[in-house]
């Protein structure tokens, strides 16, 4: 049984639809619309993201596709060690890639899962995260584009879980234990 706890709204769902509509013009003016974008989301935490995302690119001929890698389990702190769990179905060397994450923390996912699809020789490839801990940072690596910067708290919703719980929260809340 975990801990009790309570969840602190920190980012409304307003809040986050305006920043997305922000982000998809920056997105716009750097790939363009006249290529393909793959658009790569990190599993599981970016499904809701990557859906309002793609919805505000409706002039790109975007392609979805997923990437899961291993992450905390059920505990809170970052494992260190990124496992790709689930590959690509489709092929994105020579094409345009945004890869699209939940959350950047201790940046480590971040980091190894861009090191591997560098590997699959992208033309372009460039990085999303809703919301950056830029205050837990291990490795030097920082998303192109970042929905919010949080302090360092244990947040969920929108995508986001603590031990599987709340990912169905429309906002982003911080969670405190009781
Ligand atoms: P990193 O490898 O430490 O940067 O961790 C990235 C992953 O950890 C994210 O994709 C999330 O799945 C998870 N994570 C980091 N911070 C939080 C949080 O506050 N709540 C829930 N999951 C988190
Ligand atoms: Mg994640």
């Amino acid at each position: 049984m975990s801990q009790p706890y309570v969840i602190d709204k920190m980012i409304s769902a307003k809040a986050i639809d305006a920043r997305i509509e922000e982000l998809a013009r920056e997105i716009r003016a750097t790939f363009g619309t006249e290529e393909k974008l793959v658009v790569v989301g990190l599993l599981r935490g970016s499904f809701v993201f990557i859906a309002d995302l793609v919805r505000e690119l409706e002039d790109i001929n975007v392609e979805v596709d997923f990437i899961e890698a291993s992450s905390y389990g059920d505990k809170m702190e970052s494992s260190r060690e990124v496992r790709i769990l689930s590959d690509l179905r489709g092929e994105i060397s020579g094409r345009n890639v945004l890869l699209v994450e939940d959350i950047v923390d201790t940046g480590h996912t971040l980091f190894q899962v861009v090191k591997y699809l560098k590997g699959r020789s992208p033309k372009r490839l460039e990085t999303i995260a809703l919301l950056d801990k830029p205050s837990r940072r291990e490795v030097e690596i920082k998303a192109t584009w970042t929905g919010f910067e949080i302090p360092d708290e244990f947040v969920v919703g929108y995508g986001i879980d603590y031990a599987q719980r709340n990912r169905n929260l429309p906002y982003i809340g911080k969670v405190r234990f009781t």
